[in-house]
C-alpha cells in the first residue's frame, strides 16, 4: 500500500506546532505496519540544503506558470518529497508568516500550488511511484481533492485529517481563476463557504474519509461550540469521521536517551531528573524551593488559555510553586507573560521564543506541565509530559480529556491517576487543580507513584497507526 502524505510542516525539518510532530512520526509508525508512505512538503529556506541533495523526479509548470520540481530523498527515516517552487516557498519567515509577523498575502496561491502539485503527482506518478491513497492534513492541503475532482479522471481516494479546525483557509471568491479552481465546484457541496473559497471546507466536503486527532474532539466537532461553523457539514459526514489519538515519536522523545537533557533518567532512576531541574532553574533565573516546578511549552494564543493561567499565578506561587514558561505567539500575551516574570522574578521565569531543545529540557526537569487550553484537538505536550514523568494539568477538552487520567479520589484509590483535569477554563477551576497538585506533591510517595505510572502509560503510535491502517484498507481502490 502506497500513501502520499501532503502537509505544510514536518519535524524535524520545519515545525511551528504539533502538526509537524505528527507528520514526522506517523509515516515511520505506518512503515512498521508495512505501509509505504512518502511525505510531500514545500522546500522552505531551511530545506534548501536537503533539496540540493535530493533527486528530481518531476518538473512542471506550477500554478503561477513558474517552473517547479518535485525532488525526493531518504532522510531521518522518511521518504521526503520536496516541492521545489522557489517563488512560493523560498522566503524568510515561518511557513505561514512573513518576517513582519503577518500572514503572507499570497498564502492562498502558495498552498493551492502545494495542493495542485500533490494532485498532479497522485494522477501521473513520479519516478515510477504513484500513490494508492492521498492523505492530506489541515487547510493548507484541503484543495487536493478539489483539483482531483475537477480533473475528470479516475483518481486515488483521499483521507483528510483535521488537526485544528480554527484555521480554515478562507479566501475571496474573486481568486477562483488565479487558483485554477473550477466554478462548477463553487457550491455548498464543493468548496464554497458563505460566499468565499474554503480550503478546509473543500477537503471536508470532497475527501473520501475524514479523521481528527482524538475521539473526544471528533465528538466535540459536531457541536456549534467546537465545529466553528463546519459542524453541520461534519454531522452530515459523521459516518466518514473517525477520531484517532496522536502518539509520540519514541526515538525523539525518550528521557533515557534524549540528548537535550543534562541527565537522562528512567522510571527506575527518577532522582536523576533533579539535575535537569537545576538546569531549568539556572536558565530561567528561578530560586530553589521545596514546592513543585510547573512548566508551560506553548504557542501563546487564545486557544491555549494562557490568560487564564496568568490570572492564577498568585495562587500558584502562594502554594509554593514556581513556573518556567517557554512560548511565542500573540504579542499581547507575550507582553503579559514577560510582565508576570518581572513582577515575581525567582518564582516566575519566562522565555519568549521557539526553542526545541529547551522544550525537551523543560519536560525533563519540571514536575508538572500546565495545559489550560480552551480547545485542544489532541495536544502533544501532555503526552511528552506523561513520558517524561512531568504530570499534566489539563483542561477537560479534546484530546487532553482522552489522554490524562485525573487524580480524583477514586482514581487515586484504584492507582490509575496520571495527572489532573479541570473544567471550565476559568481561574476558579484552574487554581484548585494547581492546589490539588501542590497538595499531592507534598505527599512524596503518592506523587512518585503517579509519576512512575504516567511514564508507563502507553503514548506511542502503535495502536493509532493500526487505526489509520484500517481506514486506508477499507477505502475503495482507485
Ligand atoms: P499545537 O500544535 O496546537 O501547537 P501541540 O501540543 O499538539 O499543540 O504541539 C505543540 C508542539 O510544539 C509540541 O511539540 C511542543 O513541544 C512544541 N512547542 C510549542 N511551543 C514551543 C516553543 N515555544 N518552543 C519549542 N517547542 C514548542
Ligand atoms: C493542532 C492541534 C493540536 C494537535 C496537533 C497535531 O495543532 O492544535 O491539539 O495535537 O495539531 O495533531
Amino acid at each position: 500500500m502506497k500513501i502520499l502524505f501532503v502537509a505544510s510542516e514536518c519535524a524535524p525539518f520545519v515545525k511551528t506546532g504539533g502538526l509537524a510532530d505528527v507528520i514526522g512520526a506517523l509515516p515511520r509508525a505506518l512503515a512498521a505496519a508495512g505501509v509505504n508512505v512518502r511525505v510531500l512538503i514545500p522546500a522552505y529556506p531551511g530545506l534548501r540544503a536537503l533539496a540540493g541533495r535530493a533527486t528530481s523526479v518531476m518538473t512542471f509548470d506550477d500554478l503561477s506558470g513558474g517552473r517547479a520540481r518535485i525532488r525526493i530523498l531518504h532522510t531521518e527515516g522518511l521518504e521526503l518529497m520536496l516541492l521545489d517552487a522557489p517563488r512560493h516557498f523560498d522566503r524568510a519567515g515561518t511557513p505561514y508568516l512573513g518576517p513582519d509577523g503577518k500572514d503572507w498575502p499570497d498564502n492562498d496561491r502558495r498552498f493551492a500550488a502545494l495542493s495542485l502539485a500533490a494532485a498532479k503527482l497522485a494522477m501521473e506518478g513520479a519516478g515510477g511511484w504513484r500513490p494508492d491513497i492521498i492523505h492530506v492534513h489541515d487547510w493548507q492541503t484541503g484543495l487536493v481533492p478539489a483539483y482531483l475532482a475537477q480533473s475528470g479522471r479516475m483518481t486515488p481516494p483521499v483521507v483528510m485529517t483535521i488537526h485544528n479546525i480554527a484555521f480554515q483557509g478562507l479566501f475571496d471568491a474573486s481568486r477562483l481563476p488565479e487558483l485554477k479552481l473550477d466554478h462548477k465546484l463553487f457550491t455548498p457541496e464543493g468548496f464554497e463557504y458563505h460566499g468565499r473559497i474554503g480550503f478546509l471546507k473543500a477537503g471536508l466536503a470532497l475527501s473520501d474519509k475524514i479523521t481528527t486527532v482524538s475521539p473526544n474532539y471528533a465528538r466535540e466537532l459536531l457541536t456549534p461550540d467546537f465545529g466553528m461553523g463546519l459542524e453541520g457539514l461534519l454531522r452530515a459526514r459523521q459516518n466518514d469521521l473517525t477520531g484517532i489519538v496522536n502518539g509520540i515519536d519514541d526515538d525523539l522523545w525518550n528521557p533515557e536517551t534524549d540528548p537535550n537533557l543534562v541527565r537522562n533518567y528512567s522510571a527506575r532512576s527518577l532522582k536523576r531528573k533533579v539535575a535537569n531541574k537545576r538546569e531549568i532553574e539556572a536558565r530561567f533565573g528561578l530560586q530553589r524551593s521545596d514546592g513543585p516546578l510547573f512548566c508551560v511549552i506553548s504557542r501563546l494564543t487564545s486557544q491555549k488559555g494562557i490568560d487564564v493561567l496568568l490570572d492564577c499565578l498568585p495562587d500558584l506561587v502562594g502554594q509554593g510553586g514556581r513556573l518556567a514558561l517557554l512560548g511565542t505567539g500573540e504579542s499581547h500575551l507575550e507582553a503579559r507573560c514577560v510582565a508576570a516574570a518581572k513582577l515575581d522574578p525567582g518564582r516566575i521565569g519566562v522565555i519568549i521564543g521557539y526553542d526545541e531543545s529547551l522544550s525537551h529540557l523543560l519536560q525533563g526537569g519540571s514536575d508538572a506541565i500546565l495545559i489550560p487550553s480552551r480547545f485542544e484537538p489532541c495536544g502533544l505536550t501532555q503526552l511528552y509530559g506523561l513520558r517524561y514523568g512531568t504530570l499534566p494539568i489539563v483542561s477537560r477538552t479534546g484530546g487532553l480529556a482522552d489522554t490524562v487520567i485525573d487524580a480524583n479520589e477514586a482514581a487515586l484509590a484504584a492507582g490509575c491517576a496520571t495527572g489532573f483535569q479541570f473544567t471550565p477554563v476559568h481561574p476558579t477551576a484552574l487554581a484548585p487543580s494547581i492546589a490539588r497538585a501542590c497538595a499531592i506533591y507534598r505527599q512524596a510517595d503518592v506523587w512518585t507513584a503517579m509519576v512512575r505510572r504516567a511514564m508507563r502509560h502507553p503514548v506511542g503510535w502503535g495502536r493509532s497507526a493500526r487505526a489509520y491502517h484500517r481506514i486506508y484498507s477499507n477505502l475503495p481502490a482507485a
